[in-house]
């Protein structure tokens, strides 16, 4: 393991949130190799002996979560609102795990949650181009045009999103809907309803069936698994 700056360590080993973790440094409630700590430079890692007001610290298992994330529940590890979070939904999980990205409120399906740091950074970085599966329920049907620059690129605030993959699955003139498959390899907040929107058509349902290889396969909503070894493996690896 590389080394890590002192919080980011302590965050990753469950003490307390990066932030938090910075204010025990600060108050010099932190020893590194037995010397009280209390600038934020100093980089650590697994050799170094670290100590929160005398305890040492003691490295969390680490987790590997794919979530069947329902409709109606945030994915985060707490809310200002109060709603649920998706970390609500795990029993007889004592790691502190938290979503890889995320998928909106009203947004269900597969997400994925750790708590190994540089996994979530792997997996979250643009270079990693995992295809992210969608069906959306989209008003309208889309035209040939649509679909074309859909799947060409479309530019939306700020960027233009790279080639998608666009399946219509079925049209319902009469409802004036469209159900429609979607694969894209970011990962932009509001990503896909913003695609869609962008043609002119308003997602009115959103859910990620796939995620890579992995699918939402002997789940039902709600429910989560731990990834398999090979899965995690086969996640590490530079699929560029
Ligand atoms: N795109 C969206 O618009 N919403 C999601 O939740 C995920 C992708």
């Amino acid at each position: 393991m590389e080394k890590v700056r002192l919080q980011k360590f302590m965050a990753e080993a469950g003490v307390a949130s990066r932030r938090k973790s910075e204010e025990l440094i600060a108050k010099g409630h932190v020893r590194v190799n037995g010397k009280i700590v209390t600038e934020m430079g100093i980089k650590v890692d697994h050799q170094d002996k670290i100590e929160v007001d005398g305890m040492p610290l003691e490295e969390e298992k680490k987790r590997y979560i794919l979530m069947y994330k329902p409709r109606g529940v945030i994915s985060a590890v707490t809310d200002d609102k109060k709603r649920k979070v998706v970390t609500d939904l795990l029993e007889d999980v004592q790691e502190r795990v938290y979503p890889i990205g995320r998928l909106d409120y009203d947004t269900s399906g597969l997400l994925l949650l750790t708590n190994d740091g540089e996994f979530a950074n792997h997996l979250m970085h643009p270079r990693y181009h995992v295809e992210k599966t969608y069906v959306a329920k989209i008003e309208g049907v889309l035209t040939t045009e649509e679909i074309k620059k859909l799947e060409g690129g479309i530019k939306l605030k700020g960027f233009t999103t790279a080639k998608a993959k666009v399946k219509v699955m079925s049209k319902d003139k009469k409802k004036n809907s469209s159900i429609v498959r979607i694969t894209i390899h970011e990962g932009h907040n509001h990503q896909v309803k913003n695609m869609f929107d962008a043609v002119g058509h308003k997602v009115e349902k959103l859910a990620r069936e796939s995620y890579g290889f992995l699918t939402l396969d002997g789940l039902v909503s709600g429910k989560y698994r731990n990834l398999t070894r090979q899965e995690v493996a086969e996640l590490k690896k530079d699929n560029k």
